[in-house]
């Protein structure tokens, strides 16, 4: 069942406090760190908000124009972090529409492949229906997060790089 249609727009500034009541991140600052990235000109931090209502905010992806920070992944805009949240909104069909707003916005700026990272059996299946090629390779996606007493913790998961063609053409999946 489809419970909205949903538009993309970037983050702003006055949008961080919100982001944060919206899906806390604690001290890590995920929200703010995406928007810095925008800020850099290196990513959009895209917002997903109900089309009707456009003060509510029901997902959120930071496209990476740079590509994935792991050297061995091809060289592409990468789809990093694509969430779709509050949990009772998953599985409506938020994150299939927001996979095609993003892949239009790669394909307005001239790429002619979209990526992403995928270390779960779950979306990978969505990946799947909508096109993404399994191709590899596979690698770890390093990240820090903060915790209450401001430590730090050092994440490497490992990852497999699933690849969509924009624009024609087909994508060899990669060896397992
Ligand atoms: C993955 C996610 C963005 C997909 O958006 P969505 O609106 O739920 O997806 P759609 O309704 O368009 O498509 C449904 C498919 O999404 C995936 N999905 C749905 N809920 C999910 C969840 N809680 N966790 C992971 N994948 C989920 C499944 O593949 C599902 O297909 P299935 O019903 O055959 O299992 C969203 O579920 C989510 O934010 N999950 C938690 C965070 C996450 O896993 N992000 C992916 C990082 S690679």
């Amino acid at each position: 069942m489809q419970l909205c249609d949903v538009l993309l727009r970037p983050c702003t500034a006055d949008d961080l406090v919100a982001l944060e009541a919206w899906a806390p991140t604690g001290n890590s600052r995920v929200h703010a760190m995406r928007f810095a990235h925008q800020e850099a000109g290196t990513s959009t931090y895209f917002l997903a908000v109900r089309r009707q209502e456009p003060g509510t905010v029901v997902g959120s992806c930071e496209l990476r124009w740079n590509g994935c920070a792991a050297t061995e992944v091809p060289r592409c805009p990468e789809a990093n972090g694509l969430q779709v949240w509050p949990p009772d909104l998953q599985s409506h069909g938020i994150g299939t529409q927001m996979l095609g707003l993003l892949e239009h916005e790669a394909r307005e700026r001239g790429h002619h492949t979209l990526g992403l990272g995928v270390g779960d059996p779950r979306p990978k299946r969505l990946y799947l229906r909508l096109g993404y090629v399994d191709t590899g390779p596979d690698y770890l996606d390093r990240y820090t997060w903060i915790d209450e007493h401001h430590r730090e913790h050092h994440v490497a998961e490992r990852t497999r790089w699933m690849m969509k063609p924009l624009t024609g053409g087909r994508l060899e999946a990669g060896r397992l």
